[in-house]
């Protein structure tokens, strides 16, 4: 499981409540996930024990920042991450190859570092966008998928809650991408019809973060 280290409510209390929680769960998850919830309050410098916290623990640590902008603003996000200390980053690649996540693949990979691409997201929504046809009839995320593959992304983001897309978005990808599923636990899904889509791992943050017992909330979570 990916631990998504997400707070709300008050700003002074959600460093030492992320320390708190990380300490109580780290023993047991595979990697963490930091979104906006820390990084735009406190940003890279202000995260240095959460870091130093999950390095310590050889954890890696994914930065959700869903990246889609121009290269040279792709390329400095992703240098400030990996020099902080983080693993990976999750991407968008809508904003396309070339001037957009080309050289951010590279970049990412020349550092050792694993870059992650939304392929379907899980909130209802989602299929507005990642479920649009193209001319021809292919949806938009089957072309992420694609996407994926043919850049070498290390990872996909593919909604927990949507079976046939995990397996459609395998049978792009193939074993070489790691598929990550968020939208178990708070947004109604269940980690046990999770586990039978075949993702790699899933994504999990409120019903662990927002418990009284993270710890405890963490092994009623994994299958
Ligand atoms: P919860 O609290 O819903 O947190 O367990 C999920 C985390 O994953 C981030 N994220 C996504 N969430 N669908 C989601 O539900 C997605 O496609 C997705 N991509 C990333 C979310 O922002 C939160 O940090």
């Amino acid at each position: 499981m990916v631990l998504a280290l997400d707070f709300s409510g008050p700003y002074d209390k959600r460093v030492a409540r992320a320390e708190e929680v990380l300490g109580a769960t780290m023993m047991g998850v595979a990697a963490v996930k930091v979104n906006h919830h820390l990084l735009l309050p406190f940003g890279l410098q202000g995260l240095r024990r959460v870091i130093d916290m999950c390095r310590g623990e050889g954890l890696p640590l994914i930065a959700d920042l869903k990246i889609n902008d121009i290269e040279s603003t792709n390329l400095n996000i992703v240098e400030s991450l990996l020099d902080f200390g983080f693993s990976a980053v999750i991407a968008n690649p809508f904003v396309g190859r070339d001037e957009g996540l080309g050289r951010v693949v590279e970049k990412v990979h020349s550092r050792e570092g694993g870059i992650l691409f939304l392929v379907y997201m899980s909130h209802r929504g989602s299929d507005e966008g990642y479920g649009l046809r193209l001319e021809g009839g292919e949806p938009v995320y089957r072309v992420f998928a694609e996407r994926a593959r043919d850049w070498k992304a290390d990872g996909v983001i593919v909604s927990a809650n949507s079976a046939e897309k995990i397996s459609e978005t395998r049978g792009i990808v193939g074993r070489d991408c790691l598929i990550f599923s968020p939208g178990v636990g708070a947004q109604g899904g269940s980690a046990r019809a999770w586990e039978s889509t075949g993702a790699d791992f899933m994504i999990v943050g409120r019903s662990i973060t927002e418990s009284a017992d993270p710890g405890k909330a963490l092994r009623e979570v994994k299958v």
